[in-house]
């Protein structure tokens, strides 16, 4: 299985990935009954599911501490290395990436940490690289966080460093801005010597020139009503990405909400989005922010698009609704997209059973064999 990884070894032109199931809720910011509770045997199961019916690729968060309230969201959370490692294990074909933090992993444990979930997944780990996001995360490490721009330069240097680390046999030493590290070592490779495939997700000027010229693949938001603008931005992407001889893959993030019917779809996305909404760790992500109601005075407006906006794109209806928004961003020149849903194992055998079939009757995927 060494062929290409930027296909993650199949021929689907459009890739489907789940996005999120590492922690509590996913993406979701609700109370419902069923949310995803994110303990291991709901992640194996989900991880089974999804490599049998033909799912490309699973991306976790790396997220270290919830938001509070009741459903203290994303406060349960796998280490992403350690969950995909457990999950390569339990399944054959799927891709399952790790979301590191390169600030918090000292780049030579990091680097090892791959290779073995890299093999035990005969070369199917691939890597999101983030470069830090909530501060109380990095107060709890006890390491400082950098200036935004600071970040993007320390994370260049330490996927350079673990790039060397996977591909040069002779000792070599790395003395840079941030580096300091002697007769460096590391055995052995990437499985079969391949090199994993590397994503980012940074949406400033920094995060996109990181990407560009660091990574196979690129995560971008997309918005229905700009296909245009998106279909641009992609093509003038790419041909950035050309004009310095790199190749670079553009993909999306959303939210699916599937069901037999489109008002089924649209009252529960409706439910999970307004009175099912956990609007205590609503309150704490805006904090974050420093966006508070003392300070801000449409605060109850922007807590009702809170929920919204964290689950990225929605994509809700029928099975051919959702078979046809897919298509469209498709369309706009998209590798793949990582969805969330609500709960990772009730909903993916309708996606298995209904969608699935009808993606690879346009031409965007194959059945599995
Ligand atoms: C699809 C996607 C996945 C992301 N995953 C994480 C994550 O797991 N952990 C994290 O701290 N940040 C994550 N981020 C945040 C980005 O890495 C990035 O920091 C953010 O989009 C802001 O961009 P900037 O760093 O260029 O300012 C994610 C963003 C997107 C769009």
């Amino acid at each position: 299985m060494t062929a290409d990884r930027h296909q993650m070894y199949n021929n689907n032109k459009f890739k489907l990935g789940l996005f999120g199931a590492n922690c509590s809720s996913g993406r979701a910011i609700n109370t419902l009954p069923e949310r995803w509770r994110a303990d291991w045997e709901s992640c194996e199961t989900m991880a089974k599911l999804a490599d049998e019916t033909g799912f490309d690729f699973l991306l976790p968060i790396g997220r270290w501490k919830g938001y509070g309230g009741p459903t203290n969201f994303q406060g349960t959370t796998f280490e992403t290395i350690t969950w995909a490692t457990g999950l390569l294990a339990h399944t054959k074909r799927i891709t399952v990436f790790g979301t590191v933090h390169a600030p918090l992993f000292n780049p030579m444990v990091a680097a090892k940490q791959m290779v073995t979930a890299d093999h035990v997944g005969h070369g199917r780990f691939a890597l999101n690289i983030v470069v830090g996001w909530n501060e109380p995360e990095f107060q709890m490490s006890g390491i400082r966080q950098r200036d935004h721009g600071d970040r993007y330069d320390y994370a260049a240097e330490w996927i350079s460093a673990i790039k060397r680390m996977w591909s040069e046999d002779e000792p070599f030493d790395v003395n840079s801005t941030y580096l300091d590290m002697h007769n460096v070592v590391s055995e052995p490779k990437p499985f079969a010597r391949s090199a994993p495939l590397i994503i980012n997700a940074g949406q400033s000027p920094a995060g996109k020139s990181f990407a560009l010229n660091h990574c196979n693949g690129f995560f971008t938001s997309f918005r229905e009503l700009d296909v245009n603008r998106s279909k641009e931005f992609v093509a003038s992407y790419k041909a950035e990405a050309r004009s310095i001889g790199r190749e670079i893959d553009v993909y999306t993030q959303g939210h699916v909400v599937c069901r037999p019917t489109r008002k089924e779809a649209e009252d529960y996305f409706h439910y999970f989005t307004t009175e099912g909404v956990d609007f205590e760790a609503v309150d704490e992500t805006l904090r974050l922010k420093d966006i508070t109601r003392a300070n801000t005075p449409d605060y109850d407006e922007r807590r009702k698009q809170i929920p919204l906006m964290n689950i990225g794109y929605p994509i809700v209806g029928s099975p051919d609704d959702v078979a046809e928004k897919l298509a469209r961003i498709h369309g706009a020149g998209i590798t793949g997209i990582g969805f969330s849903l609500v709960n990772y194992v009730t909903e993916l055998p309708l996606l298995a059973q209904e969608l699935l079939p009808r993606l690879e009757k346009m031409g965007l995927r194959e059945a599995i064999k």
